[in-house]
């Protein structure tokens, strides 16, 4: 089938390149004419496992085509457009429509009713009448397909979904839709719009709840001294609760937890309904920087002066993506506090670079951060981190100390050879306990 994917983030992205892979004729579409050129020569933006290839793959057979002209993309009148740009939050924490709205309106000049425009952009309910509006009075029709893709694995997610969820205003969109992703093997479930655009708000709220929640309980074991690692491991042995994603951490980040959460707070409210539960879980979040901040300077006191190695700047493994990346709060938080940082990062140096100041300096390796260093931070859990040379790190660190903000170093093993260790409801230390 004829596919236009509107934006090459890491949603239309791979959207569009796994598309191809599934045998389909697809034309991506951005307005950035440097992002485009460089996937015309095949360099692909940003770090996501496995999209090189399948990118590679689509160019090279001809089944993926880039362009910055939405009239191009749209002229040889594809089956589906699939709408993937960014909508950030406003102020207030509605979320901002205004790409998506420019999207639409030119879309309505370009196509007609014989295409299928598929939201992927995560956009609030109680919108689609404005979309319509957009688009122009056309006969248009509308659809949501939700994307659940984890930034780092977001290839593999596309082809093996737990679910898919189309949201479409008739059967025969319904159809269209199955036949396009009929190559996937996972369950489909067909609903109205406003159903599938609350499917997707409803399982980040869920996600992000859980973890603001399990911050919470870690805040409280500190000060009583209980230990987040065990309570997390007993607790998610209940089947009625599970154990994934409840690791305890100095806040989680990234481009949705934070916007998505807001904004179906602010959404809810613009509608008469005052949610109590919602926006406390992004307050909690807020908080986890401070509070690990408050361990580091529990533990040294006054930091000004003092040097701190820094593993890890991305938001979550797998990415260079440091949005809303609590280690970036983290090191902003430090450096304020007149402290110094020497940090690396697998892959999210550079975007590190035009965020932080000029109070951070970057190694290539992360033992070369360790120089003079006071103590190791650990603030995002890329695996290589698991398999440092802690002799190298006991023997270069002026103190032996180790804060963990993702809880996920292996505490009991770091304390056995010496280091005192502090995460979020969580230490391994001989002298006193960090709250
Ligand atoms: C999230 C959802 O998981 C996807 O299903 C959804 O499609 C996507 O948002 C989106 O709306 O586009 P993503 O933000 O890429 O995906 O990454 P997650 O793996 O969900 O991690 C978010 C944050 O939570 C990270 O900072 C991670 O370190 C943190 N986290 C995760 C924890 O602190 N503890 C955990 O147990 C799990």
């Amino acid at each position: 089938m004829k596919v236009t994917v509107v934006g090459t983030g890491y949603v239309g992205l791979t959207q569009g390149a796994c598309l191809a892979r599934l045998g389909h004729q697809v034309f991506c579409v951005d307005i950035n004419l440097k992002k485009v050129e460089a996937l015309k020569r095949g360099e692909i933006p940003i770090f996501e496992k496995g999209l090189p290839e399948i990118v590679k793959e689509g160019r090279e057979n001809s089944r993926l085509k880039f362009t910055t002209s939405l009239k191009e993309a749209t002229a040889e009148k594809p089956a589906v457009v699939f709408v993937c740009v960014q909508t950030p939050k406003n102020e207030d924490g509605s979320s901002d429509l205004s790409v998506v709205k420019k999207v639409l309106e030119d879309l309505g000049e370009l196509i007609n009713a014989s295409t299928l425009v598929v939201i992927k952009s995560t956009v609030p309910p109680g919108t689609r009448a404005l979309f319509h509006e957009w688009l122009g009075d056309k006969d248009i029709q509308l659809a949501s397909n939700p994307e659940f893709l984890r930034q780092g694995t977001s290839v593999n997610d596309f082809f093996n979904p737990d679910r898919i969820v189309i949201g479409v205003e008739s059967k025969t969109a319904g159809r269209v839709l199955r036949k396009l992703l009929s190559g996937i093997n996972a369950p489909i479930f067909e609903t109205d719009v406003e159903t599938a655009q609350m499917v997707k708000y409803t399982a980040n709220n869920m996600l992000a709840l859980r973890l603001s929640f399990i911050n919470e309980i870690a805040n409280i074991a500190d000060i009583f001294g209980a230990d987040i690692k065990m309570i997390e491991k007993v607790v998610g042995m209940d089947p009625r609760i599970g154990s994934k994603f409840l690791r305890s951490s100095a806040g989680f980040g990234g481009s949705c937890f934070p916007k998505d959460v807001l904004a179906l707070h602010v959404a809810a409210a613009d509608a008469g309904y005052n949610s109590k539960l919602i926006a406390p879980i992004i307050k909690v979040n807020d908080e986890q920087p401070l509070r690990f901040v408050e361990k580091i300077r529990n533990h040294f006191e006054d930091l000004n002066g003092k040097k701190f190695a820094v593993w890890g700047l991305s938001f979550n493994k797998g990415t260079d993506d440091i949005r809303e990346s609590p280690a970036i709060k983290i090191v902003h938080l430090l450096t304020a506090l007149g402290a110094k940082v020497s940090a690396f990062d697998p892959e999210a140096m550079e975007n590190a670079k035009a965020e932080l100041d000029e109070n951070v300096e970057y190694t290539t390796s992360k033992e070369g951060t360790l120089e003079n260093a006071d103590a190791l931070l650990v603030l995002t859990e890329w695996p290589e981190f698991l398999d440092a040379d802690w002799d190298l790190v006991k023997s270069s660190l002026k103190e032996k100390v180790i804060f963990d903000g993702k809880n996920f170093l292996p505490h009991d093993d770091l304390f056995k050879r010496g280091f005192e260790v502090f995460g979020m409801g969580v230490w391994r230390s001989d002298k006193k306990r960090l709250q």
